[in-house]
């Protein structure tokens, strides 16, 4: 593994000798240099089809950046995670999500027992009560089918079923409806429960840990809303399951055996979708597409496994974020699916990419002086033009943009389709070449206007194409960007897989609990939170 400081190794330092000359390239010169760009610039696999000629790159950057992946030992980085050795380092374990799915039929083994079986077993566990949910066989404690499944989950535990069941809402049975909670503020539960009957509704309780404090707070919450309703302990046995890591936990807190599904330590959170925390989505798409999900997801696992360098969809779009962030010297990015369906898409891009690679310390534990994570950010199309396209095509700061769009759509509807494709392809033109002062002038737009009307142009994007939105392209997307994470995890040096980051602010939560509560004085606290207290305990600071 090569863990030398990126910033002085000479293929990065040639990366930044080349950008000096590149930053004076505008995409036009590109493009008239080479009018076969398009065509060569673009990579296809797995039904994915990936534009990236509109990025300030040229042959001199792919060699250059194909050679940092080398020497940055890419590749066997990548051996290491299929071969399930302990790339988890700082919590010393695998990062097994790749196994979720795999039907290879090869076994895993983890501390020398292979796990494929028991990842088998729970996936039937998990069809089994998809099938009996969805036929309207699941019945309550009051003896009505449960209709309504209510995920409550935090980070990893809710992000990924929540964007997929939205994704794939196409494909739902719809009488059955799945909710998420997630938020601690206690209006998303209420909100949730104000039209629902405890005597049709499910509650899953997600959580690797079985001890995160939203999680746990919504689920006593819930389980309080049925007990009041049933006056029955017995009731749980029929209203609530458990996806977790801690089975143990989940059968003390009152869920029945039966419906505890188990995921566990090796796979982490934020790439946890193709475990058990996927029941909801199981539940809602049924199993055979769940199935059909994990097969996208797969089919991209095999590819990032085993296409060349120069033909690998996931490192070519990790190389690319690499170039923007710290050679181009770009602070955020936005992903911008052209869909409706994808809509909750960058929401769990951000957890994915900032909670993975959003680190200031290297794998030899020294700070970094180089870029990390930029923060990701983005809304679907075309909602978003009407909102923040201004600051992308105008603004002070360029934002590398991914455009993700599918060639047919679910819902043939007069041409809204081709008007959305139209509007995709458009945007990233104009970021792209903008337009100049001679075609305003040429348009006869006022000279005392044109400043403000010129588009300077030369704003990066991707655009990644698939065929229709499908369980499959869906899995294939999601396993193309948990790849491009954990290669830039590499091209970084960082860990990818920890998340030491969110610990402090838990910690220091639960001591300031008692003292918002008034059971503590807030005296030893720094002045500005001990302020924010006294003021939610009614003691406004400015009356003191
Ligand atoms: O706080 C961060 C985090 O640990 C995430 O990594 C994780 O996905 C989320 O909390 C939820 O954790 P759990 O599944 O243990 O409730």
């Amino acid at each position: 593994m090569n863990r030398r400081c990126r910033s002085t190794m000479p293929e990065w330092l040639a990366l930044r000798k080349h950008a000096v000359g590149m930053k004076k390239l505008h995409l036009r010169d590109l493009f008239a240099a080479d009018p076969g760009r398009g065509r060569r610039y673009a990579l296809q696999a797995e039904g994915i089809y990936l534009d990236f000629a509109k990025n300030p790159v040229n042959d001199e950057t792919l060699d250059l950046l194909f050679a940092l992946a080398a020497a940055c030992g890419l590749e066997q980085e990548v051996r290491r995670l299929f071969a399930g050795e302990a790339v988890n380092e700082t919590e010393g374990r695998p990062a097994l999500h790749w196994a979720l799915r795999d039907s290879s039929g090869r076994p895993q083994r983890v501390d020398g027992a292979d796990v494929m079986p028991r990842i088998r077993e729970v996936r039937e566990q998990m069809a089994a009560a998809a099938g009996r949910i969805r036929s309207g066989n699941w019945i309550g404690h009051g003896g009505r089918p449960l209709r309504h499944v209510v995920h409550i989950g935090i980070g990893g535990s809710d992000l990924g079923p929540r964007m997929a069941c939205a994704a794939l809402r196409f494909y739902s049975q719809r009488d059955l409806q799945v909710h998420f909670v997630s938020n601690l503020d206690p209006s998303h539960l209420s909100e949730t429960l104000r039209f629902l009957s405890p005597e049709t509704t499910l509650f899953i309780i997600a959580s690797k840990t079985f001890t995160t404090q939203e999680t746990m707070a919504n689920a006593g919450a819930a389980r309080d809303w049925l007990l009041e309703h049933f006056q029955d302990r017995a009731a749980l046995v029929r209203h609530v399951a458990a996806v977790t890591a801690h089975p143990q936990a989940a059968l003390a807190w009152g869920v029945a055996a039966e419906n505890v599904f188990e995921f566990w330590d090796w796979v982490g959170g934020r790439f946890s979708l193709s475990s058990a925390v996927g029941l909801p989505l199981m539940m809602a798409v049924g199993p055979e597409r769940f199935i059909d999900m994990l097969s996208g997801c797969a089919a991209m696992d095999r590819h990032f496994r085993s296409a060349p360098p120069r033909e690998n969809l996931p490192l070519l779009l990790a190389l690319l974020g690499v170039w923007h962030a710290d050679f181009m010297g770009a602070a955020t990015h936005a992903v911008l699916p052209y869909s409706q369906y994808l809509r909750l898409f960058p929401a769990f891009l951000q957890q994915l990419e900032m909670e993975s690679n959003g680190k200031g310390v290297d794998r030899g534990g020294r700070e970094v002086d180089y870029a990390t994570a930029p923060v990701l950010w983005g809304e679907p199309g075309t909602g978003g033009q009407h909102a923040f396209f201004q600051l992308l095509h105008q603004g002070t700061q360029a934002v590398p943009c991914d455009f993700i769009g599918y060639r047919r759509s679910l819902e043939p509807f007069r041409d809204h389709h081709e008007q959305l494709l139209a509007n995709m392809f458009a945007q990233a033109q104009a970021l792209a070449f903008g337009r100049t002062r001679e075609e305003l002038a040429r348009e006869k737009v006022p000279a005392a206007l044109q400043p403000f009307r010129e588009f300077a142009g030369n704003r990066p994007s991707n655009t990644i194409l698939a065929e229709e939105l499908t369980p499959a392209t869906l899995g294939k997307l999601i396993a193309l960007y948990e790849h491009k994470v954990f290669a830039q995890g590499v091209l970084w040096n960082v860990f990818s897989f920890d998340q030491w980051g969110v610990e402090l602010g838990k910690k220091i939560a639960g001591r300031l609990l008692p003292k918002i509560k008034g059971e503590l004085p807030a005296d030893d606290e720094d002045g500005s939170t001990r302020a924010l207290i006294e003021y939610c305990r009614d003691k406004n600071p400015s009356e003191k």
